[in-house]
């Protein structure tokens, strides 16, 4: 009963739908307000770089891995693992692997589905025409103002949740796949348009010298684990989001192709998001560093200025919502899956109680901003990253060589290889290393030897 609940409402059409699907979980909030805000912090050019190696080097071969072990077993990832471990003769212990990103994501939603309310805010104030020539400090105050001000965030906040949990109870393909297959090409094309008007408008070289120009000086520890959390965050890796996607995914499709094309929509859109907001950021006096707040002072002032400001500035906004809620729905289906198909609750009924959990994380969001600030580190940089070290070693070490093969089997043997040996070794290593060095271990051991 529970599988047919699903095949109703999921189970992929055709490939493009899945790339749509694990686009649409990938490209959110994190490209547009997250990337651009940490890069500010972390002093650009070089925290770049480590991105992107990350992206490269960490994030395409752990997705190829959640999304061969969901298609696999074509489960829930508590169940996609557990079955896994019987078949491939491993413990059961490995489906924390699931567990832990159902909680994960859990957390990420209760600080995400606040972001996404000040976009459905900020919707409402463009289209009101509150940001026409708007200066700097009244847009900062105003981004002040409404951070304070913690009835109205509760009421985007709860709009965002029940969105999310509409789509999660009608079955993510009837409403979210046709809705992306036409606003993401916009969303796309808008921020295209946006980053010409920075260009003529904002500084623009000093912009793309502060993106791409690297300086290892200004390289901490720190920052190389918040560019690695990063990658996981933006590719939304390491909880089983892409795994509970792959569990609807055909079996004759590419999983490498596929996985080629999710992160370079991601990595793409993330970099012109950040050439559309740095040139704004550096004409208008702005720090790079202005925190979660860069997005939201920048873009106001700059559709402020624009003719027809107020109407690109609104379908701006409503985009990024739309971004926010494709990527929403996907933190909160593992749990979703595995309520609806472990223990037979309906589609809307596991949605409603989940979405009553992460509700209710927001709302402490909304009161004690630090709770924000330290769901926001400890998913990104210590728990995404740790399931994907359990899920990197999982697929490269605890099931067979012939299963995963069978899984890729698309590729060739020495693309295989690659993959195998970046899954067993590297891939874990990295991740290991990087954990150490943000607790600059290296640096205790050192003095040992003084
Ligand atoms: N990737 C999304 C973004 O960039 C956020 C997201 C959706 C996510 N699903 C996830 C992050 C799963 C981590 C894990 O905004």
């Amino acid at each position: 009963m529970a599988i047919d609940d699903n095949q109703a409402t999921i189970g992929w059409s055709s490939r493009w739908t899945f790339i749509l699907a694990a686009t649409g979980s990938a490209v959110g909030l994190g490209n547009i307000w997250k990337f651009p805000y940490i890069t500010g912090e972390y002093g650009g050019g070089a925290f770049v770089l480590v991105y992107l190696l990350c992206i490269a080097i960490i994030g395409i071969p752990v997705m190829m891995s959640e999304i061969l072990i969901g298609r696999n077993k074509q489960q829930n990832p508590v169940d996609a693992v557990l079955s896994l471990s019987k078949s491939e003769k491993v413990s059961p212990a490995w489906s924390i692997i699931g567990i832990l990103g159902i909680l994960t994501g859990l957390m990420i939603m209760m600080f995400y589905s606040i972001v996404a309310g000040w976009s459905l805010d900020y919707v409402y104030a463009t289209a009101n025409g509150q940001f026409l020539q708007i200066t700097q400090t009244n847009i900062a105050s105003y981004f002040e103002q409404l951070r304070a001000n913690s009835p109205l965030q509760l009421a985007w906040h709860t709009a965002f949740t029940l969105l999310t949990a509409g789509v999660l109870a009608a079955g993510i393909n009837r409403g979210l796949g046709n809705a992306i297959r036409i606003l993401m090409p916009i969303l796309f094309i808008l921020l295209l348009l946006l980053v010409g008007y920075s260009y003529q408008i904002g500084h623009f070289a000093q912009a793309f010298n502060f993106l791409f120009a690297v300086d290892f000086s200004k390289l901490t520890g720190e920052a190389v684990l918040v560019a690695m959390g990063h990658a996981f965050f933006t590719l939304s890796l390491g909880m089983g989001a892409i795994m509970v996607y792959g569990s609807y995914m055909t079996k004759s499709a590419s999983i490498a192709n596929t996985v080629l094309t999710v992160a370079f929509l991601d990595t793409l859109i993330a970099l012109i998001a950040g050439l559309a907001i740095f040139p704004l950021v550096f004409a208008n006096n702005i720090t790079p560093s202005a925190g979660p707040g860069l997005m939201f002072v920048s873009l106001p002032l700059a559709f402020g200025a624009l003719p027809y400001g107020e109407i690109f500035g609104t379908v701006f906004f409503v985009l990024i919502a739309i971004a926010a809620w494709s990527s929403a729905v996907s933190l909160l289906e593992p749990g979703v899956a595995l309520l609806n198909q472990r223990l037979g609750w309906s589609r809307p009924l596991s949605a409603l109680l989940i979405a009553l959990i992460t509700w209710c994380g927001g709302l402490g969001c909304i009161y004690y901003a630090q709770l924000f600030d330290v769901l926001d580190h400890i998913t990104a940089n210590y728990m995404l990253p740790l399931g994907g070290l359990l899920i990197s070693i999982f697929a490269g070490w605890k099931m067979r060589r012939k299963t995963v093969r069978n899984e890729l089997k698309e590729l060739s043997l020495g693309q295989f290889n690659l993959w195998y040996g970046i899954s067993r070794v590297i891939a874990p290593i990295a991740i290991f290393v990087i954990f150490i060095a943000q607790l600059e271990l290296h640096n205790k051991i050192l003095r040992l030897f003084q």
